[in-house]
């Protein structure tokens, strides 16, 4: 029996855990590495998808979130609370369940996915819909935490980026070494420094001697807006964020520095992509690589494919793209703009003629 036992059994001597620390798993992380036929052939190189849309409550976040709840639960919190696009809260929902805790959630008002919203209230999060944007929902979730007994497990909670840089152990491990690109959407930040912290980690022994360098490299990291949801494109704040692929907008992300480290430390690259191309993007993903991911998560692939059509990706690297939520979370977008179903009586011969089969 080889059952994947969650991220932190699975890298215990690389997270912040001891022999008894009481860990708080769904089994998250060990997602699929699946290799993109189509975008190979596109960028004349090797592209592979890690499908984080895999884990258990269908994002990233559960790496992060398995590793934040885990030290919460450890520390004696009884609550804890997150601003959230939709994806956080689900996770941060699930996994207080696991731990017996009290999930406050804030979101912006009419601006989150159907999906997440069901699913923060199934797992039963005390749910509050601000009249803001996630910016403002991350001050609020802030002072609260610096003023009532109840933990926030944003990104901004270092135990977040711990267990998002997994991400990072599992490429490597299941490609032999980093990948010369990997290629991620950028929202709050938090994920692309997680993954810069993985990929470094994994390529130098501890200081203290005791974990061997597994990487010889590090990759060059490439991170991607909305163009509606760009600060860290156009170098300030934006006050109004706007974008079809709601899990990013947000307008002056947390981890800002970081992002911007990633960048200047590996030799990457930080830019935009437009609402039409992530959607073309999406489509390419579900039609031709069968992969359904939310639209943010496809951000990473229209960057990819953007930069491809500027001549900056030299063919015959191997590239890693990061998708990083499941499409059912968001299914309007596949719903709109695809022609309905046509109506057949309960006949073959109809059915057969409107399948084109006859
Ligand atoms: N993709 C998806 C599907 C997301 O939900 C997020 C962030 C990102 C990408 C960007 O990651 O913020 O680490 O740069 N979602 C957060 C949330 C903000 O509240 O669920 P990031």
């Amino acid at each position: 029996t080889h059952q994947w036992r969650g991220i932190i059994e699975e890298y215990r001597d690389r997270l912040p855990v001891t022999d008894t620390t009481p860990v708080v798993t769904l089994r998250e992380g060990g997602t699929p590495l699946v290799p993109a036929q189509v975008l190979s052939e596109r960028t004349g190189c090797e592209v592979h998808l890690k499908v984080e849309g895999a884990n258990p409550t269908g994002s990233f976040k559960d790496r992060g979130m398995t590793m934040a709840i885990t030290r919460a639960k450890e520390e004696g919190a009884k609550a804890v609370i997150c601003a959230s696009t939709g994806n956080t809260s689900a996770s941060a929902a699930a996994y207080a369940v696991r731990a017996g805790m009290v999930c406050a959630v804030l979101v912006p008002r009419g601006k989150i996915a159907m999906g997440k919203m069901g699913q923060a209230l199934v797992y039963g999060s005390r749910i509050l819909q601000v009249d803001g944007n996630f910016d403002d929902c991350l001050d609020l979730a802030r002072g609260l935490s610096e003023n009532y007994p109840v933990a926030l497990v944003n990104s901004v909670n270092p135990y977040r980026i711990e267990g998002q840089k997994t991400a990072s152990f599992e490429i490597v491990d299941a490609l032999g070494d980093a990948p010369d690109i990997h290629v991620l959407p950028v929202g709050n930040a938090g994920n692309i420094t997680a993954y810069w912290k993985g990929y470094r980690e994994y390529a130098r022994p501890a200081a203290d001697g005791a974990l061997p360098a597994v990487s010889t490299r590090t990759p060059r990291m490439w991170g991607f807006q909305a163009s509606g949801s760009a600060p860290l494109v156009r170098g300030e704040v934006v006050k109004d964020p706007s974008t079809i692929a709601t899990a990013i907008r947000i307008g002056n992300p947390a981890s800002w520095a970081q992002a911007l480290a990633a960048r200047e430390e590996s030799g990457g690259l930080i830019d935009e992509v437009t609402d039409r191309e992530i959607l073309r993007a999406y489509r390419l993903l579900a039609s031709q690589e069968g992969v359904f991911v939310e639209p943010a998560s496809a951000a990473s692939v229209a960057g990819l494919l953007k930069a491809a059509e500027q001549g900056k990706v030299d063919p015959g690297q191997r590239i890693v793209c990061t998708v990083t939520g499941n499409g059912l979370k968001d299914p309007d977008w596949a719903v709109a703009g695809a022609p309905q179903p046509v109506t057949v009586p309960v006949d073959a011969v109809a059915a057969a003629e409107r399948l084109g089969l006859a």
